[in-house]
């Protein structure tokens, strides 16, 4: 498994002034590599997330037998058939990577073993299993986690899937083995997941139908239209809640995703009084895009439900930066899930907010956060190879004053250019 430098970086107070562009989306490009090695002919991707995250599913992809060419951000990629890889799959950090593609082995009928590195091989991977096991997948994990084994698929047996997490990665591990297998299949009882492997096959003509409970997929994709991906909504939040506690910021972030399955932040800052105007809104390979503008706004809190947190799962940490610089209370429910994300981020919360003076009360699926003047003073918040809680540490520096992290190792996870970006609109 790959080392990484570890660097202690500080961050500090003021205003973010001037326009960014933030990488491409994460989630996104994970789908469009997959749905490339499943389309007709080859298929270019550009803008594609230049993370560590990304790059393991590419791998995965190359070792599995797609053929990619080009670099990190813009490539094409296709293959003919799928096989088992000489080595085991390394998931690296990404569960994207080892829920989504197991879904992949799951219906090319191939068998792999699925490993990552420490924080993956603590997160939950028996939800994922169990529904593929119901499809006729052969799995067996370590006690629900990596290291897996996935024996390939005798038979399909079931095709109609009820499913039992709210989570994106497992519907879409569901919809990829019915993609890959052309196995009409449906899913049943998402609550308003992330909608991207829909909409991306949709764009390469598959069938497929859905409406935020249920979605039906029949046979596979039939078009190899290229794939500009947008902006990472999930990156931009930073930015956006950055600008927002910072006095006398005004900030655009251009080319942003902006599918509501993921814009729950917009929503709860919106409902807390800030300042965010989407302009210039225009589709991009099926998926809506604008350029964000943010200024400095006073907030208020706010209660925020679970239909909200699941359209803000990856945005809890940042939606908590901003409550502790609101007036009054922001409670925040439906955030369970966040215990197995890439580390515990509720504890990681209620650390990161102690140590600017805030009040958390952390209750079992919730939050509640007593807003203030959250105060840096030059406090040590360790990050826990967490790249969204190092970044959601600078964004409550710009507003609080000095901040340290143990290491910014983990950034390059989803954002390896944060610190640059931050460093080009930031005023000391
Ligand atoms: C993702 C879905 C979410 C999210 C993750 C990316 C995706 O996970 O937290 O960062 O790309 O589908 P769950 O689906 O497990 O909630």
């Amino acid at each position: 498994m790959s080392s990484i430098e570890i660097r202690a970086r500080n961050f500090g107070p003021g205003p973010l002034r001037g326009t960014i562009t933030v990488p491409g989306d994460k989630s996104i490009s994970h789908r469009a590599l997959i749905a490339g090695a499943a389309a007709p002919s080859p298929v270019a991707i550009t803008n594609l997330n230049p993370g560590r995250d990304v790059r393991a599913t590419m791998e995965a992809l190359i070792a599995l037998g797609a053929h990619v060419e080009g670099d990190a951000t813009a490539l094409s990629i296709g293959a003919s058939r799928l096989r088992e890889p000489m080595g085991t799959l390394d998931c690296m950090n990404s569960g994207s990577t080892a829920r989504m593609m197991l879904g992949v082995c799951a219906g090319a009928d191939v068998r792999a073993d699925f490993d990552g590195d420490d924080s993956l091989r603590r997160r939950p991977m028996e939800p994922v299993a169990a529904q593929l096991r119901a499809f006729g997948a052969k799995i067996e994990t370590t006690e629900g986690k990596l290291p897996m084994r996935i024996g390939g698929t005798p038979q399909v047996e079931t095709r109609r899937f009820i499913l039992i997490t709210p989570s994106a990665q497992v519907k879409s591990a569901l919809l990829l083995a019915g993609l890959f297998s052309k196995t009409p299949l449906a899913v049943l009882a998402d609550k308003g997941s992330r909608d991207h492997t829909e909409r991306l096959l949709k764009y390469l003509g598959a069938d497929i139908r859905w409406d935020g409970s249920t979605i039906e997929l029949r046979g596979g994709l039939t078009k190899a239209e290229p794939i500009a991906v947008c902006g990472d909504f999930s990156s931009a939040a930073f930015f956006i809640v950055a600008a927002t506690v910072a006095p006398e910021s005004d900030l655009t972030i251009a080319g942003v995703g902006v599918n509501p399955t993921r814009t729950g932040l917009l929503d709860a800052l919106l409902a807390m009084g800030a300042q965010i105007e989407l302009r210039n809104p225009r589709e991009i390979s099926g998926e809506p895009v604008a350029d964000i503008h943010v200024r400095h706004a006073q907030l208020r809190g706010t209660a925020i439900g679970p239909d909200v947190a699941l359209r803000a799962i990856d945005e809890i940490p940042v939606l908590a930066v901003a409550a502790a610089f609101a007036h009054g209370e922001t409670r925040i429910t439906g955030v369970r899930e966040l215990r197995t994300k890439e580390s515990d981020r509720v504890a990681a919360i209620e650390r990161l907010l102690r140590a600017v003076t805030i009040e958390v009360e952390v209750a079992a699926n919730g939050l509640v956060i007593c807003g203030g003047t959250p105060r840096g003073a030059g406090a040590l918040v360790e990050t826990h190879d967490d790249h969204r809680i190092a970044m959601a540490t600078a964004t409550l520096a710009a507003g609080a004053g000095p901040l340290q992290i143990d290491s910014d190792a983990s950034i390059d996870v989803s954002f390896p250019t944060f610190l640059e970006t931050l460093g080009s609109v930031q005023r000391a």
